[in-house]
């Protein structure tokens, strides 16, 4: 054998590191959409869920990148609370921990939105797409 043990054992190893970290990146979007469209999201009884007032996220584009939100009257300093918020509020559920998976979750979702399109208008083309 030309290539040493070592070498193959430590290509196994970048293989496997990049493959866990970009499924776990795209899974967590995907479980925060989940939980988006699910109607007893933060113990919700208002029998709607996040995707009721925010068709597939729509009108949340830019909320990845906000420091500051108003939403039905309060003033939250984060984009967790601003979920919380809408739980609470909306959902009529209760606050979820922000430091919890299902938070780390809905939050990458909502990032992800505004990869979709330019945060701001500025200096980037009006064309969609990524
Ligand atoms: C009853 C309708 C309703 C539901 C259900 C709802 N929201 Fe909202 N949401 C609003 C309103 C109204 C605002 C404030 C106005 C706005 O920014 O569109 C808002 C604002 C937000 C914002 C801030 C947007 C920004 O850029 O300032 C986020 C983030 C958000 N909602 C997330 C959620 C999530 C996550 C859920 C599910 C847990 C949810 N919302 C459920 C009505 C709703």
């Amino acid at each position: 054998m030309l290539r040493s043990r070592k070498t193959t054992m430590m290509l196994y190893a970048v293989a496997a590191s990049v493959l866990a970290s970009s499924v776990a990146l795209a899974a967590d979007a995907a479980k925060g959409k989940a939980l988006f469209k699910d109607l007893h999201f933060g113990g919700g009884t208002a029998g709607r869920s996040c995707n009721s007032c925010h068709p597939e996220g729509k009108g949340l584009e830019n909320a990845g990148v906000k420091k500051e939100f108003h939403i039905m009257g309060k003033k939250q300093q984060s984009l967790e609370e601003a979920v919380n918020t809408c739980i609470e509020m909306a959902l009529k559920g209760k606050p979820i921990d922000p430091k919890s998976a299902d938070m780390a979750n809905i939050v990458a979702y909502i990032k992800s939105l505004g990869a979709k399109s330019p945060e701001s208008g500025k200096n980037r083309p009006a064309a969609g797409g990524y």
